[in-house]
């Protein structure tokens, strides 16, 4: 295999010193910070934990930075529509503890969601909300409709997809599951956990009305950092359940709210910044910006090309060993750089251990279906997915 990358590869991978000691195959879980971007969040981190409320001014004004750059990134039409969060399941509970469903509602996603997606939703109904119900995904997109169309009902208030499925790496057809559900009035969330950072991802072409997404995986930035995109216009529908200074408007006043605060004329801020309170990480978003200009300097184009060639690649020489099944579908348009599989003799969670502990590949394993989950990245090269066929191979029988 040979170097497909429009950048240069090595200087890219001498900005992550942790190739030098593992085959890192794993941005799905978390990204690598490149050493640029890492000087700029160490620099933040001391200059305002040094520097405390002496250094407020420029602690929030990074934040805000990282707000701007989220909202260009997934083309929200303001900043005031993205929330910042600490994680993409922060951006889901926001929505499952905020919106104000029945038991008679309903709300649909897939059977390949995250846990960060399942769980609030199931909390949710335990609460007495909405029934959550699952219905299948398929490499073949048009299946995948079908389904959708065949688990729709008149009570489904909401439906969650993944952009990309975190086990198989499937890419859903988000734009057209929204486009139906726009048409008979039911919202949609899109989990973009897998997505953002890996191809463009433009919440006006999906159509989505919600989407929760991450600083941490594909964009490789601080670990902890997460958003919530909500559509203008849907903002006020979702009521805050934890809630503080910051979250409200006008700001707190104690004169204003007196002696009976529940009564005072407050209400939730009208923007996403609704879902804000209190003392915040704000130091830990400074280097979300840099993360985002990193790439986007390399070439989002270049990014994307090289992470579809590269998994492309990988799948077709997977699909050449023997006891090798692949669960990820050939076509870049129906996949993403997250590559699963398994291999004969093997249950996933076995393999997976035995590629860290054996070989230093750094991977994940996966459920249902039983494999190997990897992700090639903007920083793979043809070395790594040397070093792991050569693995399979000698792992066989
Ligand atoms: C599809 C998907 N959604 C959500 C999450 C959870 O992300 P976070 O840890 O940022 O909450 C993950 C993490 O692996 C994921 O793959």
């Amino acid at each position: 295999m040979v170097s497909t990358a429009s950048y240069d590869l090595n200087a890219v991978r001498a900005a992550l010193p942790a190739l030098g000691e593992v085959t890192y195959l794993n941005t799905g879980t978390v990204g690598l910070m490149a050493e640029p971007v890492l000087e700029r969040h160490l620099a933040a981190q001391a200059d305002y934990e040094r520097g405390g409320h002496y250094r407020q001014a420029a602690a929030t004004a990074a934040y805000e930075r990282a707000r701007e750059a989220l909202a260009s990134l997934i083309n929200a039409r303001e900043p005031d529509e993205v929330a910042l969060t600490r994680n993409a399941t922060d951006g889901v509970a926001i929505l499952a503890a905020g919106l104000a469903f029945t038991p008679d509602d309903v709300v649909l996603t897939t059977t390949e969601e995250h846990p960060a997606v399942l769980l609030p939703w199931a909390a949710a109904e335990r609460r007495g909300g909405a029934r959550l119900r699952l219905f299948p995904i398929s490499p073949d997109p048009e299946q995948t409709l079908a389904a959708l169309d065949r688990a729709l009902t008149p009570e489904t208030r909401l439906v969650v997809v993944s952009h990309v499925s975190c086990e198989t790496g499937v890419r859903l057809p988000v734009s057209e599951i929204c486009r139906r559900c726009r048409e008979r009035g039911i919202l949609t969330l899109v989990d973009g956990a897998q997505s953002v950072g890996q191809f463009p991802v433009d919440v006006q072409a999906i159509g989505c009305d919600f989407m929760t997404g991450n600083g941490h995986k594909w964009l490789c930035g601080p670990k902890g950092t997460g958003f919530l995109y909500l559509r203008r216009e849907h903002i006020a529908r979702v009521q805050p359940v934890l809630i503080g200074d910051g979250a409200v408007s006008p700001s707190f006043d104690r004169i204003a709210l007196g002696d009976r605060p529940a009564a005072a004329g407050w209400d939730f801020e009208p923007t996403a910044r609704r879902f804000e309170y209190g003392t915040r990480n704000w130091h830990t978003f400074a280097a979300l910006p840099n993360a985002i200009d990193y790439l986007a300097r390399l070439g989002w184009e270049a990014v994307e090309r090289h992470c579809a060639t590269t998994s492309c690649l990988l799948k077709e020489e997977l699909r050449r060993l023997p006891g090798v099944t692949l669960h990820t579908p050939l076509a870049w348009e129906q996949s993403s750089g997250l590559v699963t599989f398994a291999h004969a003799g093997w249950t996933g969670e076995d393999l997976s251990r035995r590629l860290w502990d054996g070989y230093a590949i750094i991977q994940r394993r996966v459920q249902v279906p039983s494999a190997v989950r990897v992700s090639c990245a903007y920083f793979t090269n043809s070395d790594d997915l040397e070093r792991l066929l050569a693995a399979l191979h000698a792992l066989r029988g």
